[in-house]
């Protein structure tokens, strides 16, 4: 057995029985001094969303000693019994023998004194942040997101692969990539008027990457079930409730699979999560029932129950075109779905996911495979109610010609991509896979409103504070 640092508030209030000694450390979160000589703390340790309530006798000698210092804030040890509580709102309180002082908390400088804070002054001290609840409970929902995700990987025979960082090639082929270099910017090596990249670290234009597919694609051509699940870079200037220049992408791919094969994974994974979160989340789940989104139980329910749709994208054009919505962006074949149109297929017309396929090649990067019409490429997306596109994947072109040609079209060099290249030349096969934003699946089933408050540290135009 491990020594016992402490025990979890949520172990405590889980208990089945009084226990005699307890240790409790956290931070307190409301102090209520009573008229009869006792003080009520209720002190929140992280482990779940509700605080446990200590009872402190005025009368305690190391209670005396510290409560002038014990505000909301305040982060102290207490030690006691665990018995029945008298109150209606909690089953359990503590019954405090020694309080010990860790840390005071000023209480005219603390900022969380209040009980509700705007999301907005929030972020500006992610810091102190995660002491609210709402971002506590959006962190346990992530954590529990991200052992599922491994979960139903693993449980299936995926190998998780570990993609690099740093690359030398922009998958998306959108040219948002964030340069990594050791140059000396303000003068860097120049050859023939360009800047001499055969001088920087890598002897190369390198970048953080923005998808780990084709490295993926590597690997999955050799152990044929891959997933990577890990941090991936977007320079793209959208200051969008859902676009963040630093996110987590999983990116599953699979040999011999097709585009229907990897639409039905994509479907089962997205229900797989949203089951696990609501078994295994229920009182972070309840809390944003409540204080967030009044709907998100219902939705999240209904989506795991339903068969998610499947449209041709030209399917959705021709619905688009003809309804009588007014959008900002009009839409024709050919065109980029807005978010204004994802949302409509899948909130007002079916009222569930949507997967949109079968898009046309020149909105699409070089890697999909061509359709027989030579006009549209294996691609689909998958929409969500609120949240619009929460999936990309295709499968991919195994043809060593098409794919060749499909890149000069497309204005690369294949000799730059002749290792992928070789993919097809040496044992090429059908194979496909996706990649799911984790921020937007983790703001989908908190109902959150901004991506910028399901993840720790949100990087975005003009911001990354520490
Ligand atoms: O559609 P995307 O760009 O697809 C790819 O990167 C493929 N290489 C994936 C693959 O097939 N392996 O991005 C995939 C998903 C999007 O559907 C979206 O959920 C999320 O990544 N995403 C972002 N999330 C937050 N902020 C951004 N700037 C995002 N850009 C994409
Ligand atoms: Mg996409």
């Amino acid at each position: 057995m491990p020594k016992k640092i402490r025990d979890k508030v949520n172990d405590l209030l889980n208990s089945e029985e009084e226990i005699a000694n307890v240790i409790v450390k956290g931070w307190v979160r409301t102090r209520r001094d009573s008229k009869g000589g006792f003080s009520f703390l209720e002190i929140n340790d992280g482990s779940c969303l509700v605080g446990i309530q200590v009872v402190a006798d005025h009368n305690l000698k190391s209670y005396q000693a510290v409560a002038e210092h014990l505000h909301t804030g305040s982060c102290v040890a207490i030690t006691g019994k665990l018995v029945a509580s008298p109150g209606k709102e909690q089953k359990w309180e503590v019954h405090a023998s020694e309080i010990e002082l860790y840390g005071s908390a000023d209480a005219e400088k603390y900022p969380l004194q209040k009980k509700r804070h705007s999301f907005e002054f929030l972020r500006e001290i992610a810091h102190l942040r995660p002491r609210t609840n709402t971002i506590g409970a959006v962190m346990r929902v992530r954590n529990r997101l991200s052992y599922s995700v491994h979960k139903f990987f693993q449980d299936r025979g995926f190998l998780y692969l570990h993609t690099p960082i740093i690359t030398a090639s922009d998958c998306e082929g959108a040219g948002e990539m964030f340069q990594v270099t050791t140059l000396n910017l303000d003068q860097p090596p120049m050859n023939n008027g360009k800047t001499d990249y055969s001088q920087d670290f890598f002897g190369k234009k390198t970048a953080l990457t923005v998808s780990g597919q084709l490295e993926g694609e590597i690997y999955a051509m050799a152990l044929s079930d891959i997933y990577t699940f890990g941090p991936t870079f977007r320079a793209e200037n959208s200051n969008t409730s859902r676009h963040l220049a630093e996110f987590w992408m999983v990116e599953p791919e699979m040999a011999f699979y097709d585009l229907d094969d990897d639409i039905d994974l994509a479907e089962e994974f997205i229900k797989f999560l949203l089951k696990d979160v609501l078994e295994n989340c229920q009182q972070d789940m309840e809390f944003f029932n409540k204080r967030i989104d009044k709907t998100i139980l219902q939705t999240l329910t209904g989506i795991v129950d339903c068969d998610f749709e499947r449209i041709h994208y030209s399917d959705a054009i021709h619905m688009l075109e003809k309804s009588s919505e007014k959008f900002v962006y009009s839409v024709e074949w050919g065109c980029n779905l807005q978010s204004e149109h994802e949302r409509y297929l899948s909130e007002k017309v079916f009222k569930k996911p949507v997967v949109i396929y079968n898009y046309p090649e020149g909105i699409k990067p070089f890697y999909m495979k061509m359709n027989e019409d030579k006009e549209t490429v294996r691609a689909m997306d998958v929409l969500l109610p609120k949240l619009g596109e929460i999936i990309g994947g295709s499968q991919r072109e195994d043809d060593l010609d098409a794919l060749t040609a499909r890149m000069k079209e497309k204005g690369l060099d294949p000799k730059e991509y002749w290792w992928y290249l070789d993919l097809r030349r040496y044992g090429s096969a059908p194979h496909s896979g996706f990649g799911l934003g984790f921020e937007r699946l983790v703001q989908f089933v908190t109902g959150m409103e901004n991506i910028r408050d399901v993840i720790p540290f949100p990087r975005t135009p003009k911001h990354a504070s520490f």
